[in-house]
């Protein structure tokens, strides 16, 4: 059983709140409980006075995996199905989404699924020139989520986030930063401590001034934004019970490729 006070390091220093993931033998692939524990931290860092700007960051060789599948697979199966909306990834998504100070990422190696979406909501991403982003929904018969199907297409074009996400087609970090997707590419023993650096002066800027401006932003953005997670997250729940899912989420566990013949 996974432990998230393991599986997500929490550090806070100088005004910077830093939520390192640190399950690095499953590819730092999110459980319920590490969804739990980031949103706890996100939502205490947001009303903290003491807390100017937040790093989300990985490890050098990945960076997430996204969704624990097996966790999917679960979830898929249960009898009395926890709507989404119940759920902990619910309101990790809603703290990231809403959260009033800036939020900055440092990425290196794979970013698969949420490892991806989840950055189009940071202010500030910085990749290793290792980062392979990925959003392979349709390919596990699912739908994007996190906003993602909104905000893809406005950030990289149409026919871009459709090969992105109905393709599946993963890109590198240099295709990244051309669709601006991320501010900078560097080596990836740089890449954290690029983020470090870039969170400590925005920590030394006066806070209520940094959090107008983001405000002023992303404020007329946010409603869409939290209204198209809704229409994805019912979506979602109901392709996560359909056949489909099923199949992508078994031949990934049992590590053979996927057969939707049936599907
Ligand atoms: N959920 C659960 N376990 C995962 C996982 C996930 N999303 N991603 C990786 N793992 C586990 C693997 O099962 C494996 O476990 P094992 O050592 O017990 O067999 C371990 O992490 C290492 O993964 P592996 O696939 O061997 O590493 P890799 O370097 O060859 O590939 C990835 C890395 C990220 C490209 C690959 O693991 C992957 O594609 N993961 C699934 C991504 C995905 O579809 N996520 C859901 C998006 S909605």
């Amino acid at each position: 059983m996974s432990d998230a006070t393991q599986d997500i390091l929490v550090h806070a220093e100088g005004g910077v709140t830093t939520i390192t993931f640190n399950r690095v033998d499953k590819k730092n692939s999110f459980t319920e409980a590490m969804y739990a524990a980031m949103a706890d931290v996100l939502e205490a860092a947001a009303q903290d006075a003491q807390v100017r700007c937040a790093v989300i960051q990985g490890d050098v060789t990945v960076f997430s995996a996204g969704n624990d599948i097996g966790d999917f697979l679960r979830q898929g199966a249960a009898a009395q199905p926890v709507a989404m909306t119940e759920r902990p990834v619910w309101r990790f998504l809603q703290a990231i989404a809403t959260f009033p100070k800036p939020l900055v990422a440092a990425v290196c190696g794979p970013a698969v699924g949420v490892g991806t979406t989840l950055l189009l909501h940071c202010d500030l991403v910085y990749a290793g020139d290792n980062a392979a982003f990925a959003l392979p929904f349709v390919n596990l018969g699912l739908c994007p989520e996190a906003a993602s199907s909104l905000l893809l297409p406005r950030m990289f074009g149409m026919h871009r986030a459709a090969e992105a996400l109905l393709l599946g087609e993963p890109f590198m970090a240099e295709a990244a930063l051309e669709v601006g997707l991320v501010n900078r590419v560097v080596p990836p023993t740089e890449c954290n401590a690029l983020a470090q650096a870039q969170a400590r002066k925005l920590a030394a800027k006066p806070l209520g001034a940094l959090m107008a401006a983001k405000q002023l932003m992303k404020g007329a953005q946010t409603e869409q934004v939290l209204a198209q997670m809704q229409r994805e997250s019912r979506e979602f729940a109901r392709l996560m019970r359909e056949p489909a899912a099923r199949e992508a989420f078994s031949a990934f566990l049992e590590k053979r490729k996927p057969d939707f013949s049936a599907c």
